[in-house]
């Protein structure tokens, strides 16, 4: 079966084509980060009347790399949510249209999930079950992983979400928007041992993130520079690094937390902070360790993709799942 994914939830436009025998047979993105960069985040409004431009141009791209008319398509999903809800609505509404006309089903995907499933699209997926630790700019979680649609929260952020906070530092810093990327080549050059942010709540039991607090850290470290007339760009790489650090300390800890309290052996890490290689250096040395494995999407599907919503709508199909077309999904917080 032939599924096309659709992801508009925030500011990337992904469209993929998925079969379910022979894999993904094309993706296409389009990043509006640039357009968003001037303003220094993502203004909700510009976001979704640039889905509505791109969207279309890019089905004809991935329909035309996979040498399928549209009549050979199975289904349509598309993420119903989380997300910007104008930016949704245009991915809802392209393929609620699409699959009245060619008389398909539709299926609504929650982003998460996509991100969850995004290392099944590698040549060795893991094997359920498992631990994901799910980072990107929404949300921070770690999920005990059973089965498609077995699902079970080990524990998630109180407050930021992990990406959420690099964008918030890499402000701070004077990087442009989106700032984990920044941050993460800032830090390369930084000094590991000239300050020390502390690990949210990790001197206490428990599986839960909370990443508000290493902002006043990073802006009082900024401050203190300034005020010393010492914030040159050596003192701003040894800010980020101290931000990365503990960051990435915290996560690592927390995931060998849900290791040990599941038994499982196998780590699934996905969603856009995935890509960090800080963060993936401390994980796979911490796996070795203890003879488990970490799995991650390739670098372009660890952000917003539309590979990943293809997949798991090609999964859910399969399991006998579709909606009801022409009850358009758009939630914007979607547990
Ligand atoms: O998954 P994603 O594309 O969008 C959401 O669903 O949120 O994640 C985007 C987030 C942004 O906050 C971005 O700064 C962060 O992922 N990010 C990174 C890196 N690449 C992207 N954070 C740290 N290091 C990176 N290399
Ligand atoms: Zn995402």
């Amino acid at each position: 079966m032939r599924v096309l994914g659709i992801e508009t939830s925030c500011d990337e436009t992904g469209v993929a084509l998925y079969d379910t025998e022979r894999g993904l047979m094309a993706d296409a993105l389009y990043s509006q980060v640039a357009m968003h960069a001037e303003f220094g985040g993502v203004v909700p409004e510009l976001a979704s009347r640039d889905h509505t431009r791109r969207l279309l141009p890019l089905i004809e791209q991935v329909l035309e790399e996979a040498r399928l008319s549209r009549g050979e398509l199975d289904a349509i999903a598309y993420t119903a949510g989380p997300g910007l809800v104008g930016a949704l609505m245009v991915g809802a509404a392209t393929a609620h249209g699409m699959a009245r006309a060619l008389g398909i089903p539709v299926l609504g995907v929650h982003h998460m999930e996509g991100h969850l499933l995004a290392p099944m699209l590698e040549d060795e997926p893991p094997a359920f079950p498992f631990v994901a630790l799910l980072v990107s700019g929404g949300h921070t979680q770690l999920v005990e992983v059973k089965g498609l649609g077995r699902y079970r929260l080990l524990g998630e952020s109180v407050d930021d979400a992990a990406g959420e906070a690099f964008d918030k530092a890499a402000k701070m810093l004077g990087l442009d928007y989106p700032g984990g990327p920044q941050v993460a080549r800032l830090a390369e050059r930084g000094d590991p041992g000239r300050f020390r942010f502390p690990r949210p709540m990790t001197d206490r039991p428990g599986l839960d993130f909370s990443f508000s607090g290493l902002k006043t850290h990073t802006l009082t470290a900024i401050r203190q520079l300034e005020a010393a007339a010492e914030l040159d760009d050596p003192a701003r790489a040894d800010v980020a690094r101290a931000f990365e650090e503990a960051v990435v300390d915290t996560l690592v800890i927390k995931c060998r937390r849900a290791l040990d309290q599941t038994g499982l052996k196998r780590l699934v890490v996905a969603g856009g902070v995935s890509a960090n290689l800080r963060l993936r250096e401390r994980l796979e040395h911490e796996c070795a360790k203890r003879s488990a494995r970490a799995y991650y999407p390739r670098g372009r599907f660890c952000t917003d993709n539309g590979a990943m919503i293809a997949y798991v709508g090609a999964q859910r199909l399969l399991a006998g799942e579709r909606d009801e077309i022409g009850v358009m999904k758009a939630v914007p917080r979607w547990p």
